[in-house]
């Protein structure tokens, strides 16, 4: 194992020995390689470059308690990859090879995979993009497919906090027919400009529906939901990425005996809840403190600390993916280290 404090790491890029790259030309992907360059040469005039025809995925791989080694439903992310592509004209990865280039890129790294007890985890974060010359408009017949992995440091090293968010009516994240039930790099840079000045103020951006600016979409970079008495409400929406993250605490929701409601949350009705978070792969839940609506100066609390059912949840989806509790839903993959 490397020498890192892996206490202090946070989500940012550390590098590691080795990307792995597989090439897709002729209608056949290439069998995926580990290399030690983790750079890609690139024609300048690649569709990845010109047209943003690219799209990009991210999962993480977890020590278990007994020391397993265990990435969270890959088989999903693959699946939302294959998405991803056909909307944005680009060959799909098939499962077999999306899931082999993970375990690959994990084993050759195996020494950043940090240990247990630290809470850290070896981000994956496959990637894929059109790799043919153009300067007419249109898609590429070659595409690059690549796997890149980081250690992260724990979201909350310090206890599961939370955090405000503010609404934009300002900048839309994706149009109703747009792209953002996609994981394509174009939605995120072009919302840069509503995140980066939330982010330097401490919070978090709640984006709403671009037509009527009326119903909650989701926030930069994870889904939310809400809490009113003993129901999960999280927002049904075609703009929104679905999150593996959001699919798999609705199930728990199941187990937990939380009633679920998948249905349009007008802004209007964010002071009838009692509990508000985001969830994504980055944190699994993040509670939310409050909703601030600048437009109106209006402020919906949630509390300080995280709720009761944030807090069963949040038990819930760790203990699965740490291997603490019988994965009866079958959403570990294992994989064997060398
Ligand atoms: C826009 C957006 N929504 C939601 C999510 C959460 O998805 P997941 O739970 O699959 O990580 C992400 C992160 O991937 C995201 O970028």
């Amino acid at each position: 194992m490397k020498d890192i404090d892996w206490t202090h790491l946070t989500f940012s890029y550390t590098p590691t020995d080795y990307i792995v790259r597989s090439h897709y030309a002729n209608g056949v992907w290439s069998k995926p390689y580990a290399t030690s360059d983790p750079t890609i040469p690139l024609h300048a005039a690649a569709t990845a470059l010109q047209y943003a025809q690219q799209a990009f995925e991210g999962l993480k791989t977890y020590r278990t308690v007994d020391g397993k080694v265990s990435i969270f439903r890959p088989e999903m992310n693959a699946q939302r990859m294959q998405q991803s592509a056909e909307a944005m004209y680009m060959a799909p990865v098939p499962t077999d090879l999306f899931i082999e280039a993970c375990e690959l890129a994990v084993r050759m790294n195996i020494d950043y995979l940090p240990p247990y007890e630290t809470g850290a985890t070896l981000y994956i974060r496959p990637i894929l993009f059109g790799t043919t010359p153009k300067v007419g408009v249109s898609p590429a017949q070659e595409f690059e497919f690549c796997v890149v992995v980081t250690p992260i440091g724990p979201y909350f090293p310090a206890g599961f906090g939370t955090t405000p968010f503010i609404i934009n009516r300002h900048v839309d994240r994706a149009a109703p027919l747009g792209t953002g039930q996609w994981k394509v790099g174009g939605n995120y840079a072009s919302s840069f400009r509503a995140t980066e000045p939330a982010h330097e103020q401490g919070m978090g951006v709640l984006f709403l529906d671009s037509e009527e600016h009326k119903y909650l979409d989701e926030c930069g970079g994870a889904n939310i939901f809400l809490v009113k008495q003993n129901t999960y409400v999280t927002p049904l929406s075609q703009s929104i990425l679905p999150s593996i993250i959001n699919d798999s605490l609705m199930t728990l929701c199941g187990d937990l005996g939380i009633s679920v409601e998948r249905r349009k949350i007008a802004v209007t009705e964010l002071s009838e809840f009692q509990e508000a978070a985001s969830c994504g792969t980055g944190a699994a839940i993040s509670p939310i403190s409050r909703i601030i609506d600048p437009d109106n100066g209006t402020i919906y609390e949630y509390g300080e600390q995280a709720g009761p059912v944030c807090e069963r949840l949040y038990r819930a989806i760790r203990d699965i993916q740490y291997g603490r509790v019988p994965d009866t839903h079958h959403w570990c993959h294992y994989i064997h280290p060398c």
